[in-house]
């Protein structure tokens, strides 16, 4: 088809939904590359889940997403009142915008809320990194995950078991598209931008070894029995090895409603920082020894690093970053966590750098191709 015949088709628009900090590093690859499909109108709505700026703009601006066509402030809440606001405020916008297509990432609250308004409206939903599963329904992820994914009419996946968990649901095969990680995407142009930040540097660990933790799971954090099992684990790791610490809001106000933020703040060899930007995240990640972890993302962006990381959960909806990145799923048992950080510690790095089918850094491509496929009616 020539260009002249492209920008004859009639435009369609998409609503790409935003609202924690996890998306914006998944939609920014996505919207550049529908900036080069004139036919697609792209319109980017921030529900406002996250809202301070560390957790959100910051990362527009490291990522260089346009700002919001629409942004609904709903900020914090539990999981039905923010569910619920989500869902009241994105209804009003869908009515008066009448998108032709939804697109929502990963499994957040913001995912499963505007996934539920388009599927009533009868807009059809597309879900990229559809098709993860835990197994876990006490994670509210997992819950989110099942109902887009019920919901969605394109189901774009990023690795082989998402398919065979859909297939096994019921879903129709033509609905799933093996798109690759999107994530990734954002990862692999990203690094050439993070090593000028320079953390090891500016937290005076140039040439040494230390580690990175990211801790904020409700099942970690939410109840004292979980979080003094954390704090365990990071002070006996911290004896061999310093540790950065960049901490999430919510387990920031867990530790003090816990009162156990004097013992965090007293852990050897602890580095404590608020949440850090995207770029600066990525630069402390590319050069440490080890990780620990509870978030999905940093399972799969560690893998692509070949940086050895604990995940510090009974499960994952990841398993491919066991079976071919770095990934080790090791509990919360601290004897158990300990000794494993030990033996890697003691050990080499990851030997091979990770080729998980797909994770190449042109997954938004595939991404954007398709919704033009589903714009002409294609697919
Ligand atoms: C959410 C996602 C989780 C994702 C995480 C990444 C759901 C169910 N969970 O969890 O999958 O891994 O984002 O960060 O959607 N808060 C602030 N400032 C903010 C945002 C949150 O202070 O900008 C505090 C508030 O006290 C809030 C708490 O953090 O109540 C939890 O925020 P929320 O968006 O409910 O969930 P996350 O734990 O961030």
């Amino acid at each position: 088809m020539s260009i002249k015949e492209k920008s004859a088709a009639p435009t369609k628009l998409i609503h790409c939904i935003v609202g924690a900090r996890p998306n914006f590093v998944k939609i920014a690859p996505i919207m550049k590359a529908l900036e080069f499909h004139p036919e697609v109108k792209v319109n980017l709505i921030h529900t406002g889940q996250h809202y301070d700026h560390k957790m959100s703009e910051a990362f527009f601006e490291d990522l260089e997403i346009p700002k919001p066509d629409r942004h609904l402030n709903v900020g914090s809440g539990s999981h039905a009142v923010q569910t619920a606001r989500i869902m009241e405020s994105y209804e009003q916008v869908i009515l008066s915008d009448k998108p032709d297509l939804v697109l929502v990432v990963g499994d957040v609250n913001s995912t499963m809320a505007c996934s539920i308004v388009a599927a009533k409206e009868l807009v059809p939903v597309i879900h990229v990194e559809a098709g993860l599963r835990s197994g876990d329904r006490t994670m509210p992820e997992e819950i989110n995950r099942i109902v887009t994914d019920a919901l969605a009419s394109y189901l774009f996946t990023s690795c082989q078991d998402g398919e065979d968990h859909l297939l096994r649901e019921g879903v129709a095969p033509e609905k799933i598209h093996f798109v690759g990680n999107v994530m990734i995407d954002t990862l692999v142009d990203s690094l050439p931008l993070a090593a000028p930040k320079q953390m090891a540097d500016k937290l005076d660990l140039e040439g040494k070894r230390y580690a990175v933790a990211t801790i904020h799971r409700p099942s970690n954090v939410d109840d004292a029995a979980g979080f003094e099992r954390i704090l365990s684990i990071l002070e006996a790791i911290g004896e061999i090895i310093p540790i950065v610490f960049p901490i999430h809001p919510r387990t920031q106000g867990r530790a003090e409603a816990l009162d156990l933020a004097d013992r965090l703040r007293a852990c050897p060899g602890l580095i404590l920082s608020p949440p850090l930007a995207y770029l600066e995240f990525v630069d402390l990640l590319r050069t440490a020894r080890l990780v620990l972890t509870d978030s999905g993302g940093i399972q799969e962006e560690t893998s692509v690093l070949g940086i050895h990381c604990l995940t510090l959960r009974d499960n994952t909806e990841r398993p491919i970053t066991i079976k071919m990145g770095s990934n080790h799923l090791v509990g919360t048992d601290p004897g158990q966590v300990i000794e494993k950080a030990k033996e890697l510690l003691a050990g080499d790095r990851p030997k091979q750098h990770c080729q998980i089918p797909l994770w190449d850094g042109f997954a938004s491509e595939r991404v954007a191709n398709l919704i033009v496929k589903i714009c002409r009616g294609e697919i």
